[in-house]
């Protein structure tokens, strides 16, 4: 009989890792887009200053700082796969420490929230992953999970975006296992994993009209993830420069991404 294949960590050594020396400033315009969001989220549970919080694939740690910041009297253990870019802020109350959410484990009923966006959707096997993540709450903790996903895309009024957006879809789901229409199913895998009290912010996020962070964070994103589109086929120069060139239109006007946070919680005892 074959054994399951361990999954391995295939976002490390993609064009999105933290080697790329632009990624520090991709990490930024992300925070700048998404912390909002998220905070709006996490102040929705209102996070009790004594929480023990876990930030999963923290990136460069805005979250864990606003946590850290909001739990004064608890902890965050800050972690993410590769940890380089983590910045606590000196913060007295947060531990970094490197996880990978395919393979290292979590402790049992250990924390009272925990917090983690724009990972699991470049991660396969979300489910047991957020199966795992419920497992390591306390009774009554909660797990939010927030994701950039595609929005609507078979009526974009662009074509020409919707086979750029199509084509950063196949190519990361070939080479990286990334999903950007998964999101949608996270409520479904948080009941599976036996949460409750379910919950969700669904925000289509702007794009054109001269510059949003949003347009920052996903041309940024675009440019790095180009070469692989060509190599894989997913796309061709004449149509990455067509889709690009919207940028550039002051009348381009588009909502084919949003941001959706979900939260659950570990049933009390
Ligand atoms: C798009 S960035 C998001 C960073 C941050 N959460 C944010 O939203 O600002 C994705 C993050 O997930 C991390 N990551 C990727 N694969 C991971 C894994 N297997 N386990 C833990 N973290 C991972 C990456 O290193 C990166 O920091």
């Amino acid at each position: 009989m074959r054994s399951k294949p361990v999954p391995t960590d295939r976002y490390s050594g993609s064009p999105l890792s933290h080697a790329h020396p632009s990624e520090a400033t991709r990490l930024r315009s992300l925070e700048l887009m998404l912390d909002p969001l998220t905070v709006t989220a996490l102040e929705g549970l209102r996070p009790r200053p004594d929480w023990r919080c876990l930030e999963i694939g923290g990136g460069g740690g805005s979250i864990a700082r606003w946590l850290a910041n909001r739990c004064p009297a608890g902890s965050v253990l800050a972690t993410d796969v590769d940890v380089t870019l983590l910045d606590t802020g000196g913060a007295p109350n947060i531990t970094t420490q490197v996880l990978d959410l395919l393979t290292d484990p979590l402790p049992e009923a250990a924390f009272d929230l925990i917090h983690g966006r724009a990972v699991l959707v470049h991660l396969g096997d979300r489910d047991a992953i957020i199966a795992r993540l419920a497992r390591a709450l306390v009774p009554g903790g909660w797990l939010v999970v927030d994701d950039p996903c595609v929005f609507g895309l078979e009526n974009c009024p662009y074509p020409a975006m919707r086979r750029l957006v199509q084509a950063f879809d196949d190519c990361t789901a070939q080479v990286m296992g990334s999903d950007i229409r998964s999101p949608r199913r996270l409520p479904l895998a948080f009941a599976a994993a036996g949460l409750v009290e379910l919950g969700l912010i669904h925000t289509p996020l702007l794009v054109g009209g001269g510059g949003s962070t949003m347009e920052v964070a996903l041309v940024s994103t675009l440019e790095r993830i180009r070469p692989m589109m060509l190599a894989h086929g997913t796309i061709t120069e004449r149509e990455y420069a067509e889709g690009m060139a919207l940028f550039a239109d002051p009348s381009f006007l588009d909502t084919s991404f949003a941001h959706l946070a979900v939260w659950g919680r570990a049933p009390s005892r």
